[in-house]
């Protein structure tokens, strides 16, 4: 057999799916799901070869002085300085180190969440990972509370948290980020510029309140190595969405992963529509091939891991 290829396992990119009539790949295959654990030890392997999640989930403070210029990572021609207050929350040591999961879960944000009482599958998961600090609390029957690992890209801020301008907005935030419970949140800050002035705002918040979370900020390299990965494997993918990213780093210390609102289609098998997310009122933006991510060809590709056992990809109700 010799090393295991991902590319093997990954059909044509068409993205013809926009839920008119749903090709077979779509429809739901929750029933006999099994993990193949040599599959699983396979992909961890071939993934190494491009990243390890215990060293490229964060930059560590030994890596940085104050006063530090760095490039944005999409954005080669612009920098940003390291401030003291970045670096006294930069890790120490990576917030991953030594982490080993029977059961991991990556939480995505589509609406097709709703109504599927995953609650509670979700937070019986030993890891749970959740994107961009969506709400849980008036959502907790379908999406659960547990949340171990957080993702939030600093346009979060200026869009839910008003730039954290007023003391209502703050206190929202702190209140949001109490859920953390000392869990780590993880801000790409160094992607592209334009969030800076937000994650500062966000770091010096975490600072003056002692508010007990863990902080994390991707390696410069780990998007490279994530999209390398990918493409290698001839999944064309240029900018990994959070979810992939967060699959694609999870491989490294999860025995087993579930993925749960990853659907980036406006209509259900059954042909109902499903929101973009299951928490607001934003709209499609990725179907156009201009947008960032290609999430219909992302969900195909794990789809296709789902049917072969290298994960579970969730896309029915838990109930
Ligand atoms: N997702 C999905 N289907 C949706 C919405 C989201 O599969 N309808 C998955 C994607 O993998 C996405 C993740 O859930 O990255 C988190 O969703 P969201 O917070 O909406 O991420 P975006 O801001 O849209 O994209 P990103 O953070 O990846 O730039």
């Amino acid at each position: 057999e010799g090393e295991l290829s991902t590319s093997r396992l990954m059909v044509n990119s068409s993205e013809k799916v926009l839920g008119k009539n749903l090709p077979t790949y779509l429809q739901s295959t929750q029933e006999g799901w099994k993990v193949n654990a040599t599959l699983v030890t396979m992909i961890r392997k071939d993934i190494l070869r491009f990243l390890d999640a215990e060293r490229d989930v964060s930059v560590v403070k030994s890596s940085f002085k104050p006063g530090d210029t760095i490039h944005y990572i999409l954005d080669r021609h612009r920098t940003l300085n390291v401030s003291h207050t970045l670096h006294s929350l930069l890790p120490e040591v990576s917030p991953l180190k030594n982490k080993r999961f029977r059961t991991c879960a990556v939480v995505g944000n589509s609406g097709i969440l709703l109504k599927s009482g995953c609650g509670k599958e979700i937070d019986s998961h030993d890891f749970v990972i959740r994107c961009n600090l969506a709400p849980l609390v008036e959502f907790a029957e379908d999406v659960g509370l547990k949340s171990d690992f957080t993702t939030m890209n600093p346009s979060v801020i200026q869009r839910v948290y008003g730039g954290l301008r007023n003391e209502t907005v703050r206190e929202h935030f702190v209140e949001r980020l109490g859920m953390l419970n000392d869990s780590v949140l993880w801000i790409p800050a160094f992607m592209v510029k334009g969030g800076e002035k937000h994650v500062e705002g966000v770091n010096e918040l975490i600072l003056k309140r002692k508010l007990p979370v863990h902080m994390a900020y991707p390696s410069l390299r780990l998007i490279h190595a994530v999209r390398g990965y990918w493409l290698t494997n001839k999944v064309n993918i240029k900018r990994p969405s959070t979810g992939l990213l967060m699959y694609t780093m999870a491989t490294r210390f999860c025995d087993e992963i579930h993925l749960y609102g990853f659907w980036p289609f406006p209509k259900d098998a059954a042909g109902n529509p499903v929101k973009y997310h299951y928490y607001d009122t934003l709209k499609y933006r990725y179907f156009s091939r201009a947008g960032p991510h290609r999430m219909p060809l992302e969900f195909k590709t794990l789809k296709m891991l789902h049917s072969k056992g290298a994960l579970k990809l969730m896309t029915s109700t838990c109930r």
